[in-house]
Order: C-alpha cells, then sequence, then structure tokens
C-alpha cells in the first residue's frame, strides 16, 4: 500500500523572494564592492520586482496615516536587508539619509523621489526634479555622492509598495530626519512587522 501523499501549497509562491535573498548574499560573499554590488544586486532586484505574485498580503497592508516598512528578510551578518515600502494613497516620508547603499525597485504602482543636497551653510536645497520611478524601475542610493532625498507614493488614490534592499539591517542604523533648514533630527527607523515571511516554505510534502 503506497503512502498517502498530499500538497499543500502557499497562497503565494515566495520563490522569487528567496532566490533574491540567496543571490544576494552570494555577491557578497564574493567579495563585491558597493559599485559592483549595486550593479549586480540591481539587475537581481529588477528581475525580482519585474513580477508581482509573491509578496505576502500581510507584507502588503497599507496604514491609513502613514507609510509601512516591512522587513522581509535580514541576512544574519546584518550585511544587507531587504524591506517592503507600502505606501497609502498620498503618502510620504520626510527628509532623510541612509548612510548606506541601497537599492529600491518598484512593485506595484509609482512613486516620486525627491533629492536633496547641502549648501555651504548646511541648509538643504532640491537636487534636480522630482523624478517619477515606475513599476519594476530600479535606483540606487549611494551616501558617497548623496543619499537625502523624499519619497512619496506618485498616487493619491491607490497602494504603492517599493522592494527596498540596504547594506545594514536598515531598521537599527542610527541616520537622520531633516527639516528644510538642514537641521537634523536623529531617526532609527524599526519595522512594522514582528514576524517575517518564510523564504522557505516552498511545496511542502506531508
Ligand atoms: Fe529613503
Amino acid at each position: 500500500m503506497s503512502a498517502a501523499v498530499s500538497l499543500v501549497v502557499p497562497p503565494r509562491d515566495i520563490a522569487p523572494l528567496r532566490r533574491f535573498v540567496t543571490g544576494f548574499a552570494a555577491i557578497l560573499d564574493s567579495g563585491a564592492g558597493q559599485a559592483a554590488i549595486l550593479e549586480q544586486g540591481g539587475d537581481l532586484l529588477a528581475r525580482l520586482v519585474s513580477r508581482d505574485d509573491w509578496l505576502p498580503d500581510a507584507f502588503a497592508r497599507p496604514h491609513p496615516d502613514r507609510y509601512q516598512q516591512y522587513l522581509l528578510h535580514c541576512d544574519s551578518a546584518e550585511r544587507f536587508s531587504v524591506v517592503a515600502f507600502v505606501w497609502g494613497p498620498g503618502q510620504t516620508t520626510p527628509i532623510h539619509d541612509h548612510r548606506v547603499w541601497g537599492l529600491v525597485g518598484v512593485l506595484r504602482g509609482a512613486e516620486k523621489v525627491q533629492n536633496f543636497r547641502r549648501r555651504v551653510d548646511g541648509s538643504l536645497v532640491q537636487q534636480g526634479a522630482t523624478a517619477d520611478l515606475f513599476e519594476g524601475e530600479v535606483e540606487g542610493i549611494d551616501p558617497d555622492v548623496g543619499d537625502i532625498h523624499r519619497v512619496a507614493n506618485a498616487f493619491a488614490d491607490r497602494t504603492s509598495i517599493s522592494i527596498h534592499v540596504y547594506g545594514a539591517n536598515i531598521g537599527a542604523v542610527e541616520r537622520a530626519t531633516y527639516r528644510a533648514n538642514g537641521e537634523e533630527r536623529p531617526f532609527i527607523s524599526g519595522y512594522a512587522n514582528d514576524v517575517l515571511p518564510n523564504l522557505w516554505n516552498g511545496v511542502i510534502q506531508v
């Protein structure tokens, strides 16, 4: 008599995120420098956000009052973290910095990014025009060339979601938000979630 076999298929196949995380760790294991991390990691992120069928609903929920940062994965040595930013209609960040390299890929909807730079007197001035980032597009963040910006949902009537990767456990990084006059305020973002998605939940044979 053969053993009974049943298959439990999760509602969303998280394999693309698992492949992204293992691929990103391999880039870091190779000893790649920041430029190579941003280039090769950017290619991986572009592949991840080219399809919108893997992010579990629990990490795609907007909050009525403020944007959400859901940690999806943190490397065991905190070399990198992967975060889903979920923007409710019209929501925006304060002006802020990062202090580590980063990558942003839009999974759903679109966002507006305004970069800033410091004047000699320490105040902030907008650097370039507001840029739109659309589904499937990826942008790098490089503290060496300037990493102060403000990000907003490009839509006033629907949720947008972007996937971010940072060169640290970004929720624990001591960084800053800024007033327009350049005044810094200490900022540690934390995360909105207490539990993580199970990257290893493929098809389970019972
Ligand atoms: Fe940012």
